[in-house]
């Protein structure tokens, strides 16, 4: 079994696939881990010093790479990933995609003290932030749409989210 999680930054891809993970006993694979492992960088840094078209560039090298694998996984995508090149069609063929759906609100409040470890929101000021948020979702949903299955996340628990992908 191959399962993918998408959605945007701050929608608990990580922490549920973590839970799912361990719960299905599969193997747990986070996107930005490892494409940061693999270039020695975190994040933020290979923003700062490579840009975000080459960003793009190492995360559809490491997604195909993953996908290409034999084993089963859950693998928690980043929030851009299925908006670049043609990821989003890969991701549909290897794995069962699930978007993590939360509204613009859900997410700003979410997302507003964690701001600043984000390369794509770090710069935003406390006015522009929400108007980011809902403006760059609502781009984002096209390509988050066409997963496979839609979970709305809502006020649930984590628990609550994994018995339902279950
Ligand atoms: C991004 C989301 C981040 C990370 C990078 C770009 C995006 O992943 O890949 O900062 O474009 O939405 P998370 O959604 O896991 O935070």
């Amino acid at each position: 079994m191959k399962i993918s999680l998408l959605g945007y930054m701050g929608s608990g891809k990580s922490t549920i696939g973590k839970e799912l993970a361990s719960k299905l006993n599969l193997k747990f694979i986070d996107l930005d881990k490892f494409i940061s492992s693999k270039h020695q960088k975190s994040i933020p840094e290979i923003f700062a010093t490579d840009g975000e078209i080459k960003f793009r560039k190492y995360e559809r090298e490491a997604l195909i790479e993953i996908l290409e694998a034999e084993e089963n996984f859950i693998l928690s995508l980043g929030g851009g990933t299925p908006a670049y090149y043609d990821n989003m069609d890969l991701i549909n063929q290897a794995t069962h995609s699930i978007y993590l759906r939360l509204t613009p609100k859900e997410l700003i409040e979410r997302l507003r003290p964690e701001k600043s470890s984000r390369p794509l929101i770090a710069h935003l000021s406390d006015e522009e932030f929400p108007e980011f948020i809902a403006k760059h979702l609502f781009e984002r949903r096209n390509f988050y749409e066409n997963a496979k299955s839609i979970l709305a996340v809502q006020e649930k628990s984590v628990k609550k989210i994994i018995e339902e992908i279950i």
